[in-house]
């Protein structure tokens, strides 16, 4: 039988890795947790004031149990060898090279880890997969494990994929849906799955953790992001029916989430969705599904990405068209840079999208974002564009000042504060006439309409 977990490893200190085994420790105190990255800068943030990632709650936790029984480090092997139990929480990027380039999910980190973990371990360890990975990639972790391994030593390999979104991953993580643990059906199998269990039994309950075999459990995974993307895009195909019609996309929401089966959230039109995983998952789904000789369902699932370029290049068109078909020397104000609320993060954030292409038409940006810093905006901005970027994009420190000789604001994020903004003095730094264009649909319109502004939103005509 496998002992009670005591040491735990996380391998990769990023989005996932930092706030789950956060929460593991802070609910654990028996456990140790040890959190390593090979990002020496991103484990030195881990250790001080300022943590690398913004998360609303996350910062309490790790200072109250941070040296306690929860620790930052570059040192890889040292916690690999002392623990029972490693998650994979690494980076799965799409491949930009070779074959499946664009849509295949780039395993290398995961194989590195792989061959770390067997090259060192000099006990018997219960290898799990956090990290989001294409159906059947416990089987290449297994064999290189198992191909590697020391005398005396045993691995079992599982899948537990993890759920939580960003922005409210700690409320996910203390309160999840359901912890999804997938393993062998073997005997060890099933007592791996039980050592896992019993971390998250100490404050899930246990009818909330479902163990299934290792398949099922990777391709729920894709699976749930691929019908939450599949929800956005959904309605935000309506969005466009309802901008043609005169029908509103928020009441259509209504009145649709008011049946149980389709229930109310992820319901929300928009500009479109963003963040590392929609896109990279759906890509790695509709490349498994080629591979394995499924054109129609690779087409099937590829229509949601595809509904989600539309939805932004719309929005974008939108922008210049009502703005006299041109935005050439226009100074224009984006409010959100971020890809949803709470967090810092940009990746795939529709911002860029929007940035670009408003740059691309010849706009001057003035950039005001909570929790984005002017070093990741040009980071973000920086490499396609054929502009100067410092000469067109100014990043603010807050939105008035972002305000300042604009024709336009353009509300990229849905940050609550962008709600409770002082309109008329916006309006009254702008040039006339003032547009906005609501790309998240959280202001009050009428009030912006009576300010003077010129409006325009998403799923709905003004
Ligand atoms: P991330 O880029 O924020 O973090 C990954 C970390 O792994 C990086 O700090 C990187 O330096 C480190 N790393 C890479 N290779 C390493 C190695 N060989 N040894 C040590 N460290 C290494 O990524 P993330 O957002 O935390 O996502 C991680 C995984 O979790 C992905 O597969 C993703 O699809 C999945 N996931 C992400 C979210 C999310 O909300 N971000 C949610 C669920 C699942
Ligand atoms: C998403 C899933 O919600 C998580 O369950 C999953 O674990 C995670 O991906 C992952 O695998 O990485 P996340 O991307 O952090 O989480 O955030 P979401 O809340 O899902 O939002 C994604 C994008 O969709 C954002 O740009 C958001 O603004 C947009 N969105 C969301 C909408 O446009 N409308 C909605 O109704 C909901």
């Amino acid at each position: 039988a496998y002992p009670k977990v005591s040491k735990i490893c996380c391998i990769g200190a990023g989005y996932v890795g930092g706030p789950t085994c956060t929460v593991i420790a802070s609910k654990c105190t028996d456990i140790t947790v040890t959190i390593v990255d090979i990002n020496e800068s991103r484990i030195a943030q881990w250790n001080s004031d300022s943590l690398p990632i913004f998360e609303p709650g996350l910062e309490e936790i790790v200072k109250s149990r941070r040296g306690q029984n929860l620790f930052f480090s570059t040192d890889i092997l040292k916690a690999v060898k002392e623990a029972d139990l490693i998650f994979i929480s690494v980076n799965t990027p799409t491949k930009n090279f070779g074959v499946g380039k664009g849509r295949a999910a780039d395993l290398k980190h995961i194989e590195a880890c792989a061959r770390l973990i067997a090259d060192h371990s000099t006990s018997s360890k219960i290898v799990v997969e956090k990290s989001t990975v294409p159906v059947r990639a416990a089987e290449s972790l297994s064999r290189i494990l198992k191909a590697n391994t020391k005398p005396g030593v045993t691995y079992q390999v599982l899948s537990n994929p993890e759920f939580l979104a960003e922005g409210t991953a700690i409320c996910d993580l203390l309160n999840p849906d359901r912890v999804l643990i997938g393993g062998e059906d073997t005997e060890e199998g099933q007592l791996a799955i039980a050592a896992l269990s019993s971390v998250y039994e100490v404050w899930v309950p246990k009818e909330r953790i479902i163990t299934t075999n290792t398949w099922s459990s990777e391709l729920s995974k894709l699976t749930a992001n691929a019908f939450l993307a599949q929800r956005i895009s959904s309605i935000n195909a309506i969005s466009a029916v309802c901008e043609a019609t005169g029908a509103d996309v928020s009441e259509v929401a209504r009145a649709i989430g008011m049946d149980t089966r389709l229930g109310p959230k992820f319901l929300q039109s928009s500009v479109g969705f963003g963040g590392s995983c929609f896109q990279k998952d759906l890509l790695n789904l509709v490349y498994i599904s080629e591979c394995l000789n499924l054109p129609e369902v690779a087409e099937y699932w590829q229509q949601v990405l595809n509904m989600n370029e539309f939805q932004k290049s719309r929005f974008a068109k939108r922008i210049v068209e009502t703005m006299f078909n041109t935005i050439t020397n226009k100074k224009i104000t984006l409010l959100g840079f971020a890809f949803k609320k709470n967090t810092g993060d940009t990746r795939e954030s529709p911002a860029i999208y929007i940035a670009k292409y408003l740059l691309e038409e010849g706009a001057v940006l003035q950039i005001y974002d909570p929790k984005v810093d002017s070093k990741q905006v040009f980071a973000d901005l920086s490499g396609t564009l054929s502009v100067n970027l410092s000469e067109v994009v100014t990043v603010s420190k807050n939105p008035y000042d972002a305000a300042v000789g604009s024709h336009a604001i353009v509300v990229c994020t849905e940050w609550d504060e962008f709600t409770s903004l002082d309109y008329e003095r916006m309006y009254s730094r702008m040039l006339k006439p003032a547009f906005v264009f609501d790309g998240r649909k959280i202001l009050n319109h009428k009030k912006l309409i009576d300010i003077g502004f010129h409006v325009e939103t998403i799923g709905c005509k003004l």
